[in-house]
């Protein structure tokens, strides 16, 4: 397997798992993903910057082996989790006189993980700089991009920042640059939404004294790289910082129609409001896509009935992971039909304690909805719209340590 060229010393050497499906046995990997590393070459230092996943090992030391390189000097580890530093003893055995370089926390939790010896790891300090021979690296202490230890490279002359799973995306492809830029955004936004949107707030801290630095590459640890880095940047930004837009992800299931109709209604009624929807049936929903309408939705609607004195599983998983994930919503309402005992909207609440958004309303039907429930689903949409108009900008909050 062959390195491939991105500047004159600087090569991509990792793999690209085309046929991934799954990360974390949670996320939908529709297009796959890649592990990138990147072999640095100063005039009297060799860097490499991340190893693969470890099933991968072996196109890593290929391309390491196209380029004929000899010695490794060091082999920066932004991050400890394994589809980055799961290579990384093979690398040292292979290189010993390569020592590896990490946040102090970083160190901890490679060992806590790996089997590395303590001599062959050495804590950089944010700040702290090496020089490669007319090549400086910069570390950058980033610490919940998306684990507490977490770092990023940035290569002072020529404006690169290695920015290990921020600014990343799932998407193999067979070519670092990627043609088509709407394609990598969409992906990356759903990458954002899975892995970096429930640390939103301790991220916006560091945010904009990171990209201020002057930037000509970002070189993430997965998927294409951005040669144009207002292309993510400014994306991110809105992601971190903007107010919520004027949107409902409608997130529903239904057993015998009701709750479909009163969706349905719903629907209608925010449309005519002038509220934009996104609208999910559970039971067989992309959880991936389901995240990335949460992004940026002002407002949350869940749907479902009652069944066994409870919310429907599909609704619970729904609430569950929009719990863990944080989005930015402000608003949330529950919909719903039951038999003969509403209890699914206590479980709503209940699962949702993390979501930081004033409950607006919530409509129940016994049995099939009639004049009154639509009636009460118009005067929920006409809240909805209203409420929307009051919301502020984004405080920026603070968060403690997830
Ligand atoms: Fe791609 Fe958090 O590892």
């Amino acid at each position: 397997m062959k390195a491939i060229k991105i500047r004159e010393g600087l090569h991509w050497v990792g793999a690209v798992d085309w046929d991934r499906r799954l990360f974390d046995a949670l996320m939908p990997l529709p297009d796959g993903t890649s592990y990138n590393a990147y072999l640095l070459q100063g005039r009297e230092k060799t860097v490499l910057l991340d190893a693969v996943e470890p099933a991968f090992a072996e196109a890593l030391l290929d391309r390491l082996a196209d380029l004929g390189v000899r010695r490794i000097d060091y082999v920066v580890s932004h991050h400890a989790e394994q589809d980055h530093s799961g290579t990384l003893p093979l690398v040292l055995e292979q290189f010993p006189e390569a020592v590896a370089l990490c946040t102090k926390r970083g160190k901890g939790m490679l060992q806590d993980l790996l089997p590395l010896p303590a001599e062959r790891l050495r804590v950089v300090a944010s700040g702290e700089t090496i020089d490669l021979g007319g090549r400086t690296l910069e570390f950058i202490e980033y610490p919940w991009v998306h684990w507490p230890e977490t770092m990023m490279t940035y290569l002072r002359e020529e404006g690169i920042l290695f920015s290990c799973d921020f600014f990343g995306s799932h998407l193999a492809a067979n070519r670092l640059f990627f043609p088509d830029r709407a394609r990598q955004l969409d992906a990356a936004r759903l990458y954002w939404a899975q892995i970096m949107m429930p640390f939103r707030r301790v991220i916006g801290r560091q945010f904009e004294k990171l990209v201020a630095r002057p930037l000509s590459l970002i070189c993430p640890s997965h998927g294409p790289l951005w040669d144009e880095p207002a292309a993510i940047v400014e994306p991110y930004r809105d992601w971190i910082f903007a107010k919520p837009k004027n949107h409902a992800v409608v997130a529903y299931v239904s057993m015998h129609d009701s709750t479909r109709r009163m969706v349905d209604h719903l629907i209608d009624a925010l449309t005519a409001e002038g509220v934009g929807v996104s609208r999910f049936e559970l039971s067989g929903a992309d959880v991936g896509r389901l995240a990335s309408a949460l992004v940026d939705a002002a407002t949350i609607v869940i749907g479902s009935p009652t069944v066994l004195g409870g919310l429907h599983p599909a609704a619970a998983y729904a609430c569950l992971l929009a719990n863990v994930l944080k989005p930015k919503a402000r608003l949330a309402a529950f919909v719903g039909s039951h038999g003969w005992a509403g209890k699914a909207k206590d479980d709503f609440l209940r699962l949702t304690p993390k979501l930081q958004v004033d409950v607006v309303g919530a409509v129940a039907a016994k049995g099939a909805p009639r004049a009154e429930t639509f009636a009460q689903l118009d005067a929920l949409a006409k809240t909805i719209a209203e409420r929307y108009a009051t919301l502020g900008e984004e405080t920026g909050g603070e968060d403690g340590e997830p």
